[in-house]
């Protein structure tokens, strides 16, 4: 093998134009997230600022908290999963025209979301706020995230699936899972953007947190977890202490954060034995 043939194999070209528009939309709604939060925290010191109805307390806190989540958050998990799965498995992202959807399609849904907020069109969730029509053109966006994702390892040079992968796939489909889950609501005409969920009582509190402990669980604390274990043995320039460890991390974590929702329904009408479930399980969760 000439060393030029060396040099091809061993430098594939990857697809880092999609991940600098997520890097650059990360600190652009970065910016936007956290000049929310000091105006809401303004609001609080000068009740004055509420301006009503539009810019109200009431309707920028949950902008806030869903800007650097899922804006600033979500923006940053996609342009690091994409470039760790690049490098990791030796492959260039299975579709670019799919991949550039995924940064276009993620930005509509931030500002369809972002209007709703201010326009007061809630379902009232807390983390899942945005009506029916911002959901179904997620879960589109995000199945092609997927399908990115899965594909580009699917196709990949490297034999072994990197640690930070599996955590970057649990993430992505789990948060499906919780999305869709959470989210199965009837409008009350196509028209409108009101709906109403499946679920009423407690049995929609208990869905709704399943659904906002995973979404620390696993858009915040797997996704961000994968970030980790690529870009911190990266820049300590040496290998993750122990691999093994790092799968028991893995299983236990999924395994156990699942199962700890109902601690965010202590002493309310949820059943006592689902209650002492979450409790039990997040006090397990010490272990990953
Ligand atoms: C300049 C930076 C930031 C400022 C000034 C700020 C300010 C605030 C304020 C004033 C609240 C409402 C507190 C209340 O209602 O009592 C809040 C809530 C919250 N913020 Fe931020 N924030 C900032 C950055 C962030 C970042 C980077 C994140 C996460 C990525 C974040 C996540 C949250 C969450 C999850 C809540 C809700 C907490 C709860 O309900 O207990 N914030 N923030």
């Amino acid at each position: 093998m000439t060393m030029q043939e060396k040099a091809l194999r061993d430098t594939p070209r990857f697809n880092d134009d999609v991940v600098r528009l997520f890097t650059l939309a990360t600190i652009f709604w970065g910016i936007v997230g956290f000049s929310a939060g000091v105006f809401i925290a303004l609001q609080m010191a000068f009740p004055a600022l509420n301006i009503e109805p539009y810019l109200n307390f009431g309707r920028l806190r949950p902008l806030h908290t869903s800007a650097v989540i899922f804006a600033f958050g979500g923006n940053a998990l996609f342009a690091t999963s994409y470039y760790v799965v690049q490098r990791t498995c030796r492959a260039r992202l299975w579709n670019d025209g799919l991949s550039m959807f995924t940064f276009w399609g993620y930005q509509i849904f931030i500002v369809m979301a972002a209007l709703g907020y201010v326009l007061g069109v809630t379902q009232g969730k807390e983390y899942a706020e945005p009506e029916w029509y911002a959901d179904l053109w997620l879960t589109a966006v995000w199945v092609a995230y997927l399908a990115v994702f899965m594909m580009t390892m699917v196709k990949r040079q490297e034999p072994h699936i990197y640690v930070a992968n599996w955590f970057y796939l649990a993430f992505i489909i789990t948060v499906a899972i919780l999305h869709i889950g959470n989210n199965l609501q009837i409008p009350v005409d196509i028209r409108y953007d009101k709906s109403y969920s499946l679920f009423s009582g407690v049995q929609s509190a208990m869905i709704q947190w399943w659904y906002g402990h995973n979404a620390v669980g696993f858009f915040l604390t797997a996704g961000f977890l994968g970030m980790m274990y690529y870009f911190i043995p990266k820049q300590a320039d040496r290998p993750v202490y122990s691999y093994r460890l790092s799968i028991i991390h893995f299983w236990s974590l999924i395994f156990i954060y699942i199962w700890a929702g109902p601690h965010h329904l202590h002493y309310t009408a949820l059943p006592d034995w689902a209650q002492t479930l979450g409790m039990t399980f997040s006090i397990m969760l010490w272990m990953p």
